[in-house]
């Protein structure tokens, strides 16, 4: 009778492949979706657990959405930065931001609004700005206003109990937003161009957590490959990046992360 695959040496070559590959880069550049914070309590946006009551994020994440009922659309942000409070930067956090300042050539890109990434650049790497990620879709924790487009950082409590109670700009009285790029809206130009340089520069790009849907995070990866670098993937599920990944981990970020950047999930630099 044929043997069964034996899964365990299938995913150890694969990490160890992973790990050889990180070790001898000059450049790498990290993309991580929400599967990255999936193993600190943070739900992702599709696949199990992506509805919030009856809507899915993309009829939340519209400038549209916002227009028609800003107060909807804050009370969804709020219970969003309410569960991110009660979470916590897991093992991949702490061992990418470790590794980002352990050593010059390595750039995180986020997709993520969780802040995770920044809280974990704090906790391991006091603050290194090596170790602070670009965040390519904004942060739960800054808004913007609709008026004079003023940023600040933003972490007080939401009323989002009517429009009247929704926070405004402290300059101009305008309503805030959400600091969060939306679906329809352009990503900040010169940070896009940021990651795709380092993507293009990198020998390995680090693909975690994404199901690489939403663009153009999800060619950043491409770019490293068409540069003639390699790109690993970590996702329990194959995603539309699996085709042209060199190495594919299928499994768990925070138990597989630490091994791959080679990095004690809370050594410092
Ligand atoms: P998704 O929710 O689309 O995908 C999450 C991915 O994480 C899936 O491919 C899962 O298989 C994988 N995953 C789940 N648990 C994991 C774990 N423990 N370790 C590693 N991977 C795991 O999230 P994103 O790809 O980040 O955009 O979504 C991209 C963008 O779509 C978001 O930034 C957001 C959303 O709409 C905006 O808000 C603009």
């Amino acid at each position: 009778m044929p043997r069964a695959p034996d899964h365990d040496s299938i995913s150890n070559d694969a990490l160890d492949a992973a790990r050889r590959l990180v070790r001898d880069a000059e450049r790498v550049v990290v993309l991580t979706g929400a599967g990255v914070s999936a193993d600190s309590g943070v739900p992702t946006f599709r696949g199990a657990g992506g509805l919030w009551k009856e809507y899915r994020a993309e009829e939340l994440a519209t400038p549209r959405a916002f227009e028609r009922d800003p107060r909807l659309v804050w009370e969804w942000y709020a219970w969003r930065r309410d569960i991110v409070r009660g979470c916590h930067p897991n093992a991949a956090h702490l061992a990418l931001a470790s590794f980002a300042a352990s050593r010059d050539g390595v750039l995180i890109v986020t997709q993520n609004v969780d802040a995770l990434h920044v809280r974990a650049a704090h906790d391991v790497a006091r603050g290194d700005a090596r170790a602070l990620p670009v965040e390519l879709h904004g942060s739960l924790f800054r808004a913007r206003c609709t008026a004079c487009g003023r940023r600040e950082p933003h972490d007080e409590p939401v009323d989002a109990s009517s429009v009247a109670t929704l926070p405004v700009c402290a300059r101009c009285g305008g309503l805030l937003r959400p600091d969060v790029v939306w679906f329809g809206e352009s990503l900040d130009s010169r940070i896009i161009a940021h990651a795709f340089d380092a993507a293009a520069r990198a020998d390995v790009c680090l693909v975690i957590g994404t199901s690489a849907v939403v663009q153009p995070a999800a060619s950043l990866a491409a770019a490293t490959r068409e540069a003639g670098g390699v790109v690993v993937e970590v996702n329990p599920e194959p995603t539309p990046l699996t085709a042209i990944a060199d190495v594919s981990i299928r499994a768990g970020a925070a138990r597989t992360v630490p091994s791959i950047v080679g990095q004690a999930a809370h050594g410092a630099p």
